[in-house]
């Protein structure tokens, strides 16, 4: 490609179901399905090096990095491999120039159920399809759920001011560079583990996840997520632990190469891709003049380049000085139990530790968090988190008082990793709540010492013209899980 042209990963709901960009996905998907699993492009393979059960796995395998500040730069080079692998395959059966992987922006209106190309067992002309996995939520696959937006929802990663650390955008820095390390950031919870949960079957498990074609659109989503971060001025780590991690893959060629994160920092100018902007118009898929637009190949009209990207405005008040210890104020003593029913949780607040921490000034910033979270295995339910939610909450009030999710994608490994790794047994995820905090407190009903946690369950939702019977059997009301309880060993309120 000549400088300037990237190679444009597209808005899989921008394109219709026969576009040839999708057309050419799934013929790929087909060729590499009929590869030997020993050679490294082909399918299983390339969802090998993602995880494995198999007892010998082939060099690579179970290479994935979950819960630490190296799950975006590692998804980042497991993508751009496979698209190019995939691109490889376009190009030799004739397909369309220049093709690069869709993504699925799951967070608008109208774009929260499965893309209509996957759902199908054959495509329009008869044909197999093998965009199509059986093994999803059986509603997801009909069309009659959609995933919640409480679990679309990219604001809670978006607004995050910093990279590393659990309750900011990227995750904690972790030693060694192990698999699944306890320390989720931000945008892996919510939205990438939460939606692997609300899809299910091959995609609830890291194993066999990167086997349903999805897969790829999710994280190529989740992959954009990290540029539009970025892109509003946020800066990636600097420490060489980070920087200089190098991973390893194949090529288009079966070779092995090797990619540093800093290498992978800037998508356009490193990595010779870039993603469509969201373009705001109520109804594009109406407007035929600009639905050709967008059908055109590069170069593209530089106001669509230019067009802003949403990102939501950061947290008003004093920015907590950068110094400054966080201290924990108060925590619980004992652990909770979710099954599939609203919990609630008062986390007391020591008002010495408190004084201790901050004098007689109020908080720059409180984080909850939530700690030693285990299950023996996911329990295929996201549970939404809430502080200080009224009595029979009005959806207002759910909105209002929702700061972040927990779900268990990949507790298996984290409990047991493969090899001879070192486990870490459960995993943590922490919030900021300083926005909820100030405004419960101006509105005077802040309690200095205690604070209400809930965790409500967070069903699928019933698209409107779903048949109800359809959606049930699909899952949408069905979050009980006696069976698999979920355990939290503490929640703790953390200031400075
Ligand atoms: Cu490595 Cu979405 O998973």
């Amino acid at each position: 490609m000549p400088p300037g042209n990237p190679f444009m990963r597209r808005d899989i709901w921008s394109l219709p179901a026969d576009d040839p960009i999708v057309i050419a996905y799934g013929d790929a998907v087909a060729r590499m399905q009929a590869r030997p699993a020993d050679d490294p492009r082909s399918w299983t393979y390339q969802a090998a090096i993602h995880g494995s059960a198999v007892a010998s796995p082939p060099p690579l395998a179970n290479e994935c990095r979950h819960q630490s500040w190296y799950f975006l730069p590692w998804h980042r080079m497991y993508l751009y491999y496979f698209e190019r692998i995939v691109r490889a395959e376009v190009e030799a059966a004739g397909g369309p120039q220049h093709w690069a992987l869709p993504f699925w922006d799951y967070d608008r209106n109208g774009t929260r159920t499965l893309p209509p190309a996957f759902r199908g067992a054959t495509r329009p002309d008869g044909s197999p399809n093998a965009l199509f996995v059986a093994n999803r939520r059986q509603g997801i696959n009909s069309g009659s759920l959609a995933l919640s937006p409480s679990v679309t929802t990219a604001a809670f990663a978006l607004s995050r001011p910093d990279f590393t650390g659990v309750p900011q955008f990227g995750g904690g820095p972790s030693s060694p560079v192990g698999q699944f390390m306890g320390l989720t950031g931000r945008v892996e919870q919510t939205p990438h583990n939460d939606i692997h949960v609300q899809i299910g079957g091959l995609m609830g498990d890291p194993d066999t996840a990167a086997l349903d074609p999805i897969f790829w659109l999710h994280h190529a989503n989740i992959d954009r997520l990290w540029w539009v971060w970025d892109d509003a001025t946020h800066a990636d780590p600097t420490d060489a632990s980070w920087t200089n991690q190098q991973f390893a893959f194949f090529d288009e060629g079966a070779a092995q190469v090797t990619l540093r994160s800093a290498d992978v920092a800037d998508i356009v100018n490193q990595l010779d891709y870039t993603y469509q902007r969201r373009v705001r118009f109520p109804n594009l898929r109406l407007i035929p003049e600009i639905q050709s637009m967008f059908r055109r190949r590069p170069p593209w009209p530089s106001w669509i380049r230019r067009l802003p990207v949403p990102v939501p405005p950061r947290p008003p008040g004093p920015t907590p000085p950068r110094d400054a210890p966080v201290e924990v104020v108060g925590a619980t003593d004992r652990v909770v139990r979710l099954t599939g029913s609203p919990e609630r949780v008062e986390v007391p607040v020591d008002a010495r530790a408190r004084a201790d921490a901050l004098g007689d000034a109020e908080p720059s910033e409180v984080v909850l968090a939530i700690e030693n979270i285990d299950a023996e295995r996911n329990p295929d339910v996201v549970y939404g988190i809430y502080v200080n939610l009224p009595d029979d909450p009005s959806p207002d009030d759910l909105r209002r008082h929702h700061v972040g999710n927990i779900s268990l994608f990949g507790i298996e490994r984290t409990r047991a990793p493969r090899g001879d790794a070192h486990s870490h047994g459960a995993m943590q995820v922490a919030v900021d709540i300083t926005d909820l905090a100030r405004r419960l407190r101006s509105g005077g009903t802040w309690d200095a010492d205690a604070i209400d946690v809930e965790f409500r369950p967070v069903p699928l939702d019933v698209v409107e013209d779903a048949p109800e019977a359809d959606a049930l059997a699909g899952g949408a009301a069905d979050v009980q899980h006696q069976d698999v309880p979920i355990t939290i060993g503490r929640i703790s309120v953390q200031m400075r």
